[in-house]
Order: C-alpha cells, then sequence, then structure tokens
C-alpha cells in the first residue's frame, strides 16, 4: 500500500490491519502514552476547499506522532493545476516532505498526484470519494456492534463521495449496502457492481428510503448538497423532499438502529435536529474517529 486513493484499491487485509491499528493507536493516546513513530516527518496538506474535521484531525495526529502537517490552502498555493500543473506540484513537493494529503475538486488531480509524487498521496477528499471518512466509519461502526460483517448500512440521500466510498467499504468488510436516494441522484452502477464485486450481494440501490431502513443496523445521511454544487442548491433541496432522516423514517427501523453522518450536518434538512441530537445518534464518535483512523494510515504510510 504506498497512496491511499480509493478503499477499492486496497485488500481487505490491508482494511483490517489499519482498522486494528487505529483501535490500538486509540488506547494507547488515550492512556496518555504517544507513538513518535513520524519524528521529523512533514506531511503537505493541500486543501482546494473548507474543512473543519480532515484538517485538524489530520494536523493534530501529525503532531500526536512527532511530525508536522503544513496546511495548505489556495491562497498559499493557487487551485492545484491554475499556477502550475498538478504533476509539477507533486514533484516538486516530494523533494520536500514526506507525505502529501489533498482535498480537490477533481478526483483526476488527486490521482495525478499519485502518478508524479515519489512520496504517498491520501485523497483527503474528491468529488469522487472520502476513503478516510468511510473507514473512520468502519472503525465507528465496529466498536458500536463488535464487528462489521454482516450488519446492514442503509444510506438515505445523495449517491455522492461519501456514498461511493461506504459502498467500497461496505463491500470489502462485508457488510449490506442499501443505498435510497431520488431518481437522478442514484449511486453509479459501477460503485453498486464494485462492491457486489467484493461480496456478492452486497450492494443495492433503491429510491425507497422506507425500505432501505427496513432490518438496518445503522442509518447513515450526508448533505444533498456538496461542496461545489452551490448553484444547485435549491433544485436538490426540492429534489431531496421524503429523503429526510427523521423520527418517521427511525420508526421504521429496527429499534437497535444507529444514526450516522459524516458532518457536517444541515439540520431539518438531510436530519432533523431530534435524531441528530437522540440516543441513536453516533455522530460525534464517528467525527473523532477520523484522528484515530487517520493516525493509523500516516504512521502505516509514512514511517
Ligand atoms: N466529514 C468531513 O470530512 O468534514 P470536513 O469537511 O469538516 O473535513
Ligand atoms: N459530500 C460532502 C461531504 C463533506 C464532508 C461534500 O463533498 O461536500
Amino acid at each position: 500500500m504506498r497512496h491511499f486513493l480509493c478503499i477499492n484499491d486496497c485488500n481487505v487485509d490491508e482494511l483490517n490491519e489499519l482498522l486494528i491499528l487505529s483501535a490500538d493507536l486509540k488506547k494507547l493516546y488515550k492512556s496518555g502514552k504517544r507513538d513518535l513513530c513520524l519524528s521529523g516527518k512533514v506531511l503537505a496538506m493541500l486543501f482546494e476547499k473548507t474543512s473543519l474535521r480532515t484538517r485538524i484531525s489530520f494536523e493534530v495526529a501529525m503532531f500526536d506522532l512527532g511530525g508536522y502537517g503544513m496546511y495548505l490552502k489556495p491562497d498559499d498555493i493557487g487551485i492545484i493545476g491554475q499556477r502550475e500543473p498538478a504533476r509539477d506540484m507533486a514533484r516538486v513537493l516530494s523533494r520536500y516532505i514526506d507525505g502529501i494529503m489533498a482535498r480537490t475538486f477533481s478526483h483526476e488531480t488527486i490521482v495525478e498526484f499519485t502518478q508524479y509524487a515519489t512520496v504517498p498521496v491520501i485523497n483527503a477528499l474528491s468529488d469522487w470519494s472520502h476513503p478516510c471518512q468511510a473507514m473512520a466509519d468502519m472503525l465507528t461502526i465496529r466498536e458500536h456492534f463488535g464487528k462489521l460483517e454482516g450488519l446492514k448500512l442503509a444510506y438515505i440521500g445523495d449517491g455522492n463521495n461519501v456514498a461511493r466510498s461506504l459502498a467500497f467499504a461496505c463491500g470489502k468488510l462485508g457488510l449490506k449496502f442499501v443505498v435510497a436516494s431520488p431518481e437522478g441522484y442514484e449511486l453509479d452502477d459501477t460503485a453498486i457492481a464494485a462492491a457486489n464485486e467484493s461480496t456478492p450481494g452486497t450492494a443495492e440501490q433503491i429510491n425507497d428510503p422506507a425500505k432501505a431502513v427496513v432490518d438496518a443496523d445503522v442509518i447513515y445521511t450526508d448533505t444533498w448538497v456538496s461542496m461545489g454544487q452551490e448553484t444547485e442548491k435549491q433544485q436538490r433541496i426540492r429534489d431531496f423532499q421524503g429523503y429526510q432522516v427523521n423520527a418517521d423514517l427511525l420508526s421504521k427501523a429496527p429499534k437497535h438502529v444507529k444514526v450516522m453522518h459524516c458532518l457536517p450536518a444541515y439540520r431539518e434538512m438531510e436530519i432533523t435536529d431530534e435524531v441528530a441530537e437522540s440516543d441513536c445518534s453516533i455522530i460525534f464518535d464517528q467525527a473523532e474517529n477520523r484522528l484515530h483512523f487517520q493516525r493509523a494510515l500516516l504512521k502505516k504510510l509514512l514511517s
């Protein structure tokens, strides 16, 4: 494993190893000890879009492991590819630092980084996927249920970057994945097929949220308007009516169901405040686990 671009590029052993290492490092840090395996190492953190969780958890993770995370936003380095090509940036950065993480509008930009960088590259969200989020989510689900295999995750809403990475993660790790989206906003067939290739019969795209949550162990949602889609906001709000995660939808799911959201959450849009603040909600455990997963990822790739 050289880069972390897409969950589907990893094998099951690598993913499980990362989950075990995340749990071990979480325990270590909770006990007040530190693992300084990245002493003297520097991670360039390139952001074309805003971020709370990803930026801070990566920066803290680098600090915790004895290294340094250098936050670089468009004001500093320009939009990637505009001031200079991504392939030049990748080669220049590789001469200075030990790893690159990037949050970009276009997934192709990160792919280009992986082709030209001579240091590990981490996908910190693109328009196509959000693998660090999905792996932190798997860690969270495993903590709450004590296992992953055989559980059912129902994703309600936009067939977007987060949904795609969850489909890949569920396929690899043996969870059933049902995504319910309005017509025109479904997850692409290729993503569903890829998940089903990992575990046959795992993934299914439907349009009915009530059907999706039957037998679900986890209900997951994300914003209806991802970063970069702001001009479509009004249309999307109209099109996603009926896809809100609310008390009515929860009443159709088993009593033990947990509710997840990668955050930021737009209350009374894709999720009600009532549900986000309820005992079913594990959204802040998810947010915390970004830190624990990324420590493990950085240790594996950079040390
Ligand atoms: N979930 C997530 O990636 O949050 P940020 O956009 O704040 O990093
Ligand atoms: N789908 C959202 C996720 C934010 C963490 C976006 O891309 O904006």
